[in-house]
């Protein structure tokens, strides 16, 4: 095969010489960066933060540059320490306890971060909601978790169903008023000590739950522990090629896991000054960000790149953005046309990295000391056994398509999925943790992404299960059956295609289409509403009643059909 690359650069990274150099690297050599208590335990929130607190050279550098369309505010790392610990003892206050599941459904601001950190602190287990979420897709997140505290906000708290869920004892909202019969964070703030004994916990002890989609079911609840940091703080030195006066963007909303993983761990892991952006995205704003705040390291989505470049040559010409030295890229296929762009608009290379929720962390990257073959995602980290698996999980050759599969045992890897063993289990065969995307690998290692083996969608980078789409649209008074697709998408990857048939004494108008797409928006959350709607008289099913979500995909495509001898007569 003919292959364009694009030559690594020199310069000082971190991982360089990689594959002779970490040959035999065991993550139990990244344990000896981490400060163990007199028990042998740590804490993720002392990592991240207190530490640099402690350090005198340290603690007053910015940790947090926050930044939306009508706040800006800068906290250094001992403030962030102090703010933290405050919340830490309002949590104890009201009687939270290690192991408790405190949700946060917030926009992103500096106090979304004293909070996040305050949970930790006191060995609780943070379940962060993106805050586009509707009604259902709330309930169904803290119905499951059973989480006792919620922290949010006046205006989304209208969007918690307070009454269906028996295990959520507490409220605290942020910017409410003395009329609110909740916890009042401001008022509790003020009133709440700076000093605070963090609770040491085990490397196994829970930190984080995010909730993510699959083709079947409701979302489910990835379990993250304490001992995903060894990764995070590695991957942050190695693929974010952070360095210690770093300013560092990544622009993911901590609701979904890269905004947790690199939003908050690796680069505070890391001790770099992290810039957050809230605020609705726009082009000529995000092209700002990195010139206003010198960033150097970006860390971003195909979505945004593409959207990026829609806004033309003019946009980037208009910024200073030499202070930006290397640019990643998640969540998507990485175009190698975006590729093309990133070395015109900003003289760099954008570096693939592949991962998920249940992953934790990056493990398969291109790294900037490595070079590039554009489209592919890169090679797996040292310490990382990637590969390509039959269905029984025997290993294939090169350039052979297959499941992509990692052998299990990476340390940010989930531990659980919340109250749902036999779904964990199904992840993995013979060894091998199977990702659900399909991948080959060339003759030298690296890994091309070619599509995902279930029906799961993937929409703007964001994961969105067919069947959480299905179940609402069929609560719409019009609606009798629903089958869910992605449909390609130029711009978003996918876009969601619903085919839908209709309730006797509805017929088809513009109008209805447009009741009903709202419903899911309303319903769920807008990135989860289909762009497409489609009459059907009837709905491909399976005999045992499964919707051939495959059926649907291969006629809209106008694809041949395959296999249909299960189909319902
Ligand atoms: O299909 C892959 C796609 O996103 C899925 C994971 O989604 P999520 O759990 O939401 O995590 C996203 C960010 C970590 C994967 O199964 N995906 C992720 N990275 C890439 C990708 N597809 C292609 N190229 C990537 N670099």
């Amino acid at each position: 095969m003919d292959m364009q690359t694009i030559k690594a650069r020199a310069g000082d990274h971190n991982l360089e010489n990689y594959e002779e150099k970490y040959k035999n690297f065991n993550w139990d050599e990244v344990k000896s960066n981490f400060t163990w208590s007199e028990t042998d335990k740590v804490n993720i929130a002392y990592e991240t933060i207190d530490k640099h607190a402690a350090d005198p050279a340290k603690k007053d550098q910015a940790a947090l540059i926050y930044s939306s369309p009508d706040r800006e505010e800068t906290l250094s790392f001992d403030q962030l320490k102090r703010k933290s610990n405050q919340f830490a003892n309002v949590l104890k206050k009201y009687e939270i306890e290690k192991g408790d599941r405190v949700f946060l459904f917030m926009h992103r601001s500096p106090e979304f971060y004293a909070a996040f950190f305050g949970i930790l602190k006191v060995g609780a287990i943070a379940g962060p909601l993106f805050e586009a979420f509707m009604e259902q897709a709330v309930r169904d997140r803290l119905e499951d978790s059973e989480a006792r505290m919620l922290i949010t906000t006046p205006d989304l708290l209208e969007r918690v169903p307070l009454n269906e869920l028996p295990n959520l004892e507490k409220i605290v909202l942020v910017g409410g008023s003395d009329s609110d019969h909740h916890i009042n964070f401001e008022k509790e703030m003020q009133k709440a000590s700076e000093d605070f004994e963090i609770e040491w916990v085990d490397l196994e002890d829970g930190m984080l739950l995010h909730y993510t989609s699959g083709s079947t079911g409701k979302p489910k609840g990835v379990y993250h522990v304490h001992n995903a940091m060894i990764q995070h703080y590695q991957t942050g030195k190695w693929v974010l090629d952070l360095k210690d006066d770093d300013v560092y963007w990544c622009t993911a909303d901590p609701g979904w896991v890269t905004g947790t993983s690199y939003g908050i761990f690796a680069p505070w892991l890391n001790g770099v000054t992290n810039v957050v952006r809230g605020g609705r995205f726009s082009p000529d704003d995000w092209y700002g960000t990195l010139d206003d705040k010198n960033v150097n390291v970006w860390y971003s989505a195909p979505t945004a790149f593409r959207k990026m470049l829609s806004a033309g040559e003019e946009a980037v010409k208009k910024h200073d953005l030499s202070s930006l030295r290397h640019i990643l890229s998640v969540g998507e296929p990485l175009n190698p046309e975006v590729i093309t762009w990133g070395l015109k608009a900003f003289d760099l290379r954008i570096h693939d990295t592949w991962w998920m929720t249940e992953t934790g962390a990056m493990l398969i990257c291109n790294y900037p000391s490595e070079d590039i073959r554009p489209g592919s995602m890169g090679r797996p980290l040292p310490g990382i056994k990637a590969s390509i698996v039959d269905n029984e999980g025997n290993e294939l050759p090169a350039n052979q398509m297959g499941n992509l599969a990692i052998k299990e045992g990476w340390p940010s890897m989930m531990r659980a999925v919340w109250d749902n063993p036999g779904k964990f289990e199904s992840y993995f065969i013979n060894g091998w943790y199977v990702s659900g995307d399909s991948a080959y690998r060339d003759e030298d290692g690296y890994f091309w992404f070619q599509g995902r083996l279930d029906d799961v969608i993937n929409t703007s980078g964001e994961r969105v299960g067919p069947f959480e789409v299905e179940s609402k649209l069929i609560e719409h008074e019009a609606v009798a059956e629903a089958g869910v697709i992605g449909k390609p998408d130029p711009e978003r990857g996918e876009i969601i295609k619903a085919f839908v048939t209709l309730r006797d004494g509805y017929s088809e108008s513009d109008e209805l289409l447009e009741d009903i797409r709202q419903f899911v928006k309303k319903g769920l959350s807008a990135h989860a509403a289909p762009r497409e709607i489609e009459i059907k008289d009837t709905i491909p099913k399976t005999r045992s009643g499964k919707i051939m979500r495959r059926l649907l995909k291969s006629w809209e495509l106008g694809l041949p059909t395959g296999d249909t001898s299960t189909l319902e007569e």
